[in-house]
């Protein structure tokens, strides 16, 4: 079932992704080789709770960090770790912010130092890929012409676009209907409305589509070992088109 919000539900929303734009831009300013996705993990903690905040996912199915911190071929649910980031890897940090009941979740990668060619492809591509997603979140279109629009341009460009997780509704829970895949045909799925909240969020591999589950039973890799990124926003579809709640002002 497919929760549609009203306006002023929206707005709360708002309040939580603009929260989470802004710790997005303070965690983009840390990102240096040497830093460890612990600290971004612990400094998320504790500005979430300076703004009265409280990281959604910590807890959520035993998921036990603020942050979900990927680096390099890890493609989601990476757990935050000590050991220092180091320059030219990549990393994408997903976060999921709950304002006074009201969610906002989005995911960003970033590139440690000097970063490779393909890397920087990589980067682009994928924060391509959601934007263009996002163009076809307009009322009356179906959620198969967003995961077709994807598809097509991030295997336009020679890379692979992830089956096993998708996009999905968002409100006063995490994970509401519908799902939304980055991948599938147009004209399929349900059509989208007025006050509908999703969140798109391709992630994008170098090499082959397919994942690996670790031995901690959330952190998705490559199974090749090659590169995967993630961008992710969480918005809202509205008369005037589709309204992005997590928007960092790029
Ligand atoms: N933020 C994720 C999403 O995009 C969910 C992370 S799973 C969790 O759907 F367990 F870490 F919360
Ligand atoms: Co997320």
């Amino acid at each position: 079932m497919i929760i549609i919000k009203t306006e002023q539900e929206i707005q709360m929303m708002k309040r939580a992704g603009e929260l989470l734009a802004k710790t997005h831009k303070e965690i983009a300013k840390m990102i240096k080789p040497g830093i460890t996705t612990y600290e971004i993990d612990k400094f998320v903690e504790e500005y979430l709770k300076e703004h009265n905040a409280i990281p959604e996912q910590k807890g959520y199915y035993g998921y036990p960090y603020a942050i979900c911190a990927s680096v390099n071929d890890e493609i989601c649910h990476g757990f935050p770790r000590k050991e220092p980031l180091k320059n030219g890897d990549i990393v994408t940090i997903d976060m999921v912010v709950n304002l006074d009941g009201w969610l906002a979740d989005s995911a960003w990668s970033y590139g440690v130092g000097e970063i490779s060619q393909e890397a920087r492809k990589l980067l682009d591509v994928t924060k391509k890929a959601l934007y263009i997603g996002i163009e076809k979140a307009v009322i009356g279109n179906r959620i198969g012409d967003i995961s077709h629009a994807i598809q097509t341009y991030v295997e336009s460009e020679g890379f692979s676009v992830v089956r096993d997780f998708v996009g999905h509704g968002i409100g006063k829970k995490m994970h509401e209907d519908p799902q939304v895949p980055h991948f599938g045909k147009p004209g399929r799925g349900p059509r989208l409305m007025e006050g509908m909240v999703i969140t798109i969020e391709p992630m994008v591999n170098v090499g082959k589509y397919h994942c690996i589950i670790d031995d901690n039973q959330w952190t998705a890799r490559t199974i090749d070992g090659k590169l995967s990124a993630q961008y992710e926003h969480t918005l809202a579809i509205t008369k005037n088109g589709p309204l992005i709640l997590t928007d960092q002002g790029d």
